[in-house]
Parts: C-alpha cells; structure tokens; sequence
C-alpha cells in the first residue's frame, strides 16, 4: 500500500473501532515526510484526547511537520444557517422574509442539517487548507452520518440541475414576455442573484463529491475483532462502493492473529494495528505504533 501517493483521507466504521487512533497514527506517519494536517469532525472531539493535547479551531502544531484542528460543528450549523438566511434576505420579499426565517430555524433540528454543515466544513478545509497542508487526514463521525453525507452531494446535484433549468425556463419566459428585450439569457443568468447562488452550490457540491471519490483520495474503513463490528464493517464497504467511492485500504484494529480480513478482501491492502494493554494515547505512545504502517 503506498500512502504517500494521495492527498486526502478518510475512515469509516463503528464508534469506537479506533478511527481516530488510526487517523492520528497515519497522520503522524505522513508527516515524516509531509506537512500534514489532521481534521476532526466528530461532535464527540476525540482527537484532542487521543493526541493528549488541546486541539483548537485553528490549526494547532503538534509536531514539527504535524497539525491538528477540531471543527465546532454545532458552531458552524449556526454559521451555515445564517448564511442561507443572509442569501434568502438578497432574494425573498421582506414580506416573505419573517416566514422564512422561522423555516430555516426548524430546519436546524431537521434531518440532514448536520451533514450540510459537514459539507459545508468539509468544502471549507479543502479549499483553505489544502494548500497549505501537503496532506489532509479527516477524522469523519461513525458509519451512519459518513455514508449520509457522502451519498447526499449526489442527491444534492441532480437537485439543484433540476432547480437550475426550472429558473433558466423561467427567465426565458420573463425575456420573450418583455417587449423592448435588449439582454441576451446568459446576460440575465449571470445577474440573477437564483441562478448564481443555485451555480455556486453546484459548484461546491461537485467539488465535494470530487473530494470524496477521486484519485487522490484514499477511503479506508477500520474493524475490530469482534463478530459484529466485521459484519458492519463489511457492510459498510459495501455500502461506500455502492456510493462509488472506492475502499482502498482496510485497518485490522486491535487484531492480535492474523485477521481475516485478507481472505474476506482478497483484493484490497490490509494494515494491522495490534492490541496495545495501555491506550495509545499522546504522541510517545503512537510513535511506537508508526512501525505497522508500510
Ligand atoms: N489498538 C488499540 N489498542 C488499544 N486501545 C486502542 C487501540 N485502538 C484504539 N484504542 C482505544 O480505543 C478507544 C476508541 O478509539 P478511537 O480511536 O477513539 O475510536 P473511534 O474514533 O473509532 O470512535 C480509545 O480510547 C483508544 O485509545
Ligand atoms: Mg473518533
């Protein structure tokens, strides 16, 4: 398994299976050679406990080429709603406006509201950072809201293409009904403050799905030894290549025989991470786990 070779990473799996100790290990692996940065999105902030050391909302060094940052998503579901009540002020009637306020405030206890707000954060940290960082390790929530936030873009684009020719049919009726017409369509679609908002989501939404199933990005999904978290594991796999995204790498956590993982994947690269009898927790005690990743 050469990890060197992708830029983005990502890991999959039950709560508890050991995503962050792993996220944090590779991170410190990649940053032997590369400015690295690890991200964590889960609500819980675990990455802060397993580095044993405060981790802000600004990349915080932790080694010499190793940077941590923890996103306050409930933070940033306030942000992310108060930008679309902002751009829904430039485009709704002030009459309307009141109404709509109260939807987008229900609409911050609805289903999905959190994995917009990852979206939000994920787009966010790809285009601010990833200049800066030569590799970006993402240290996702479990299973369920990272296979629900990788299968919305989807959903999301297909959405917004339909919204999209909905308003250019609308603005073409506007043009044709206006007598003394001097705009081209495309002048209009530029200045229409719809269309370019619906553009600019499209764009994100593409970008991110870029960022989820590209060539760059290596999406892995740690198990554990017990029964069940092999069957959830293995479902969960599934699940993410019937999404799209490749699963390229499979971490054994906590695996003291041979897991059997390599006979249930034969095709995919298998890392083993032994059971430690102290929590690897803090940079001493992960540096003597470095030894399992190739
Ligand atoms: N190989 C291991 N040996 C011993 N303890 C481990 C191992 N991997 C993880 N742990 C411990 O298990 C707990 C859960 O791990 P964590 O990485 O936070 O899981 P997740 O992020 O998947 O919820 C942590 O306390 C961590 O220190
Ligand atoms: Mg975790």
């Amino acid at each position: 398994m050469e990890i060197y070779r992708y830029r983005f990473f990502f890991f999959s799996g039950k709560g508890g299976a050991g995503k962050t100790t792993f996220s944090t290990l590779l991170a410190l692996k990649l940053s032997e050679k590369f400015k690295t940065l690890v991200v964590s999105l889960d609500p819980a902030h675990s990455l802060s406990y397993i580095l044993g050391k405060k981790i802000g909302e600004k990349p915080t060094k932790v080694t010499e080429n190793l940077y941590a940052l923890e996103v306050d998503i409930e933070g940033e579901m306030k942000n992310y709603l108060r930008k679309v009540k902002e751009e829904a002020k430039k485009v709704v009637s002030p009459l309307l406006l009141s109404e709509i306020e109260e939807q987008i405030e229900l609409a911050y206890y609805s289903p999905g509201a959190f994995e917009l707000a990852m979206i939000d954060v994920l787009f966010k940290v790809k285009e601010s950072l990833s200049k800066e960082f030569k590799k970006v390790v993402f240290d996702t929530a479990p299973s369920g809201y990272t296979l629900r936030l990788v299968a919305l873009p989807e959903l999301l684009i297909n959405w917004l293409d339909r919204l999209l020719s909905m308003r250019r049919e609308a603005l073409r009726y506007q043009r044709l009904s206006q007598l003394k017409e001097k705009k081209s369509l495309e002048e209009i679609l530029s200045e229409d403050p719809v269309y370019r908002a619906l553009t600019r989501r499209k764009k994100q939404y593409s970008s991110l799905r870029e960022l989820l199933t590209g060539k760059d990005t290596l999406f892995g999904v740690v198990f554990n030894p017990q029964v069940l978290p092999i069957e959830v594991g293995k479902k969960t796999v599934e699940e993410l290549e019937s999404l799209g995204i490749p699963v390229k790498l499979l971490i054994a956590n906590r695996f003291s025989d041979p897991s059997p993982l390599n006979s249930l994947f034969p095709d995919k690269a298998v890392i083993q991470v032994p059971p430690q009898e102290e929590e690897p927790v803090g940079i001493e005690k992960l540096k003597c786990l470095l030894h399992v990743i190739p």
